[in-house]
């Protein structure tokens, strides 16, 4: 696969196989993650995988406070777009796409609810990969650099047959992995990406997402 080929094959996976991902192969795509670009060198990541019986207890005790409506102060808040927006309307279109494939209609609560508790599951991934970064840095400067990773991350798994779905519902209780996974207080968790083999018969996958053609975000000049 090229690197166009690449770029364009890449999209979110919420569906996954069991088959668990080797931690040599998590190795070599980190060891990638860490070639990307950051400011002055700096390298302002640092990962944690979860994977087997821990990730399972995560999601278990994750899925049991949203259950309990238990309120959310992620580390990074990453929505942060106003509801008249035209940011609001692309996520909307989103979320009615993944809907119809995975036949969930609006009024369905229950169907709603279990789809909101499977991306707090890490979509049942074998394996999800969290980003931090050291909170003596500035709250955006970092994140830069941890973009660049996560891309990566997502690129380099495609080399090796996997999916991935970076998400900030795995980081949304904050709380429970920093107890479980033994996170000190002065590292802030950015986001996470869940890690596996896709099941292309999910529906959900087949989700190509759209884009805003490039001549609405685009200004050519001096040519
Ligand atoms: C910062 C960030 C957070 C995201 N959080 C979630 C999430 O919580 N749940 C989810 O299903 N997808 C999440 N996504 C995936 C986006 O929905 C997805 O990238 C977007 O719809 C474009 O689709 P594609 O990745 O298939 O190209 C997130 C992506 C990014 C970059």
């Amino acid at each position: 696969m090229n690197m166009m080929e690449a770029i364009y094959q890449r999209r979110s996976i919420r569906g996954y196989k069991t088959d668990p991902v080797s931690k040599d192969v998590l190795t070599k795509i980190l060891e990638a993650a860490c070639r990307a670009p950051s400011a002055m060198n700096t390298q302002p990541w640092e990962y944690i995988v979860a994977g087997g019986d821990v990730l399972n207890d995560l999601r278990a005790a994750i899925v049991d406070k949203l259950s309990r409506k238990e309120p959310m102060h992620p580390d990074h808040e990453a929505i942060s777009w106003p509801n008249d927006s035209i940011y609001r309307d692309r996520q909307v279109e989103l979320a009615k796409k993944i809907f119809a494939l995975m036949d969930i209609q609006r009024e369905d609560k229950a169907k709603r609810a279990a789809w909101l508790e499977r991306g707090f599951r890490f979509f049942d991934a074998p394996a999800a990969i969290l980003l931090l970064t050291d909170r003596s840095l500035s709250d955006v400067g970092p994140l830069l650099d941890l973009g660049a990773a996560m891309q990566t991350i997502c690129l380099a798994a495609l080399h090796f047959g996997l999916g991935t779905c970076i998400e900030d519902q795995g980081v949304l209780y904050p709380e429970v992995l920093r107890e479980r996974l033994k996170i000190p207080e002065n590292k802030k968790i950015v986001i996470a990406i869940a890690v596996g083999y896709p099941d292309w018969d999910f529906p959900a996958n087949s989700l190509a997402s759209g884009r805003e053609s490039l001549d609405k975000n685009a200004r050519w000049m001096g040519f």
